[in-house]
């Protein structure tokens, strides 16, 4: 500053500061007088930008105060200019700043709560000065009125002889725009929140619409097996065996239970059989052959009309379990892999358990020897590569049998 009487006209106004009275260069106290005399040309009320003039020190407390305050924020604040920087302070709820997300034109939104703020204060005061500019909207609270949002946009100048930074900023209400971006939050919450709960619901009437499923699966099955009595526990032993070759194919979690439920389904046909050709006890003319083997499409039949991937499932391999990999099988003769997979590892399963239980007219043959039979079924009767794994997995399929045959003993 020149001289005293140039700067007289500044103390004549409500002058809240301390650089134009304290202990600083020249330079400092220069810009702060011009700046102060061009702001008082911008403190009119027909601006609706609020100019301010904020100072800080670089190596001491950091703490803020004004050089120059708009009436306007004197008077949304109500108090004097040197309690500004307190009563601000205390009366954020939110700082806000919104930032490019690099490439795309994603537009990232920034809070920082009340209680952060002093956190990040120097952090954002050091941003502003390597910038040299800030830009933010501060949500304020004031006694008993609603809340305001203020935008915040400033420049920033460093006098490091002085260690001090100079923000030159004004202040905008947008109340407006930030309420109504606060609504459509709000509002996307909301939408949010419905979104999830109808996934719930969903989720609930999925879990329901699988549970009734499984039920009418295992009633019909049972009420098939109720009619060929002597297969015993054979479809619980069909599925944990197909839920041992589904593992070692490599199905997934999904597929493997599909197909484990849907086996108990393999010979829900029989219910169309008569009963003179199911139970008879000696060998099957031609012609009741034929018949017995229609229980496969009857049980397709049966299956069909229903788009639930269980009910698919099991209609499928109702349909191809007797199919054999060299096509001579019933009741389409398909051939390797116009089988599907369900069908070709209930093939082996429904053999070997067949083997492996006693029925009225044969005994039970030994774990080995329906191995045995199995592996001379390789490529001709089964699928060569789930023979082999179904083969590897030997111990498993022996432990299953063997829990069986002793829960039978027991119940015996
Ligand atoms: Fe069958
Ligand atoms: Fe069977």
């Amino acid at each position: 500053m020149s001289n005293q009487q140039d700067s007289n006209w500044i103390f004549d106004g409500d002058y809240c500061g301390h650089i134009l009275r304290g202990q600083f260069s020249d330079d400092l106290k220069k810009r702060v007088a011009e700046a102060i005399g061009l702001f008082r040309g911008f403190n009119v009320a027909a601006n609706p930008a609020i100019p301010y003039i904020s100072a800080w020190r670089e190596n001491a407390d950091k703490s803020i105060w004004y050089e120059f305050v708009g009436n306007r924020l004197l008077q949304l604040l109500g108090c004097q200019p040197c309690e500004v920087a307190e009563i601000f302070r205390d009366s954020v709820l939110q700082r806000l700043s919104y930032h490019c997300g690099g490439d795309s034109e994603k537009i990232n939104r920034m809070t920082l709560e009340h209680h952060d703020l002093a956190l990040f204060q120097e952090e954002l005061r050091n941003e502003g000065k390597s910038r040299g500019a800030m830009e933010a909207v501060y949500k304020i609270s004031l006694k008993d009125r609603p809340a305001i949002w203020l935008k915040d946009q400033a420049a920033v100048e460093s006098f490091p002889v002085d260690q001090v930074c100079l923000s030159f900023g004004s202040l905008t209400d947008v109340t407006m725009v930030m309420k109504a971006e606060e609504q459509e939050l709000q509002e996307k919450e909301l939408l949010r929140g419905r979104h999830r709960e109808l996934e719930r619901k969903i989720e609930q009437q999925n879990k329901e619409l699988w549970r009734m499923q499984l039920e009418m699966i295992y009633r019909l099955a049972q009420a098939a097996q109720f009619r060929d009595s002597s297969s015993g526990p054979h479809i619980t032993k069909m599925s944990y065996y197909c839920d041992i070759l589904c593992q070692a194919a490599g199905l997934s979690e999904e597929e493997r239970q599909l197909i484990f439920h849907a086996t108990a389904m393999h010979d829900v046909g029989k219910l169309g059989i008569a009963e003179s050709i199911l139970h008879k006890p000696g060998r099957l003319t031609e012609q009741e052959f034929a018949i017995m083997k229609s229980h496969s499409i009857i049980g397709a039949k049966l299956l069909s009309g229903n788009d639930s991937p269980l009910l698919q499932m099991a209609r499928g391999i109702a349909l191809t379990h007797h199919e054999r990999w060299d096509g001579t099988g019933y009741p389409t003769g398909l051939s390797r892999d116009e089988i599907p997979l369900s069908g070709r590892i209930a093939a082996i399963c429904d053999v070997f358990d067949a083997l492996t239980s006693q029925r009225p007219y044969k005994q039970a043959w030994d774990t080995e020897q329906a191995f045995a039979e199995v592996e001379k079924g390789r490529g001709s009767q089964f699928d060569p590569e789930l023979v082999d794994l179904f083969l590897a997995s030997k111990n498993d399929i022996a432990s299953i049998r063997q829990r069986f045959a002793s829960s039978l003993a027991f119940k015996q």
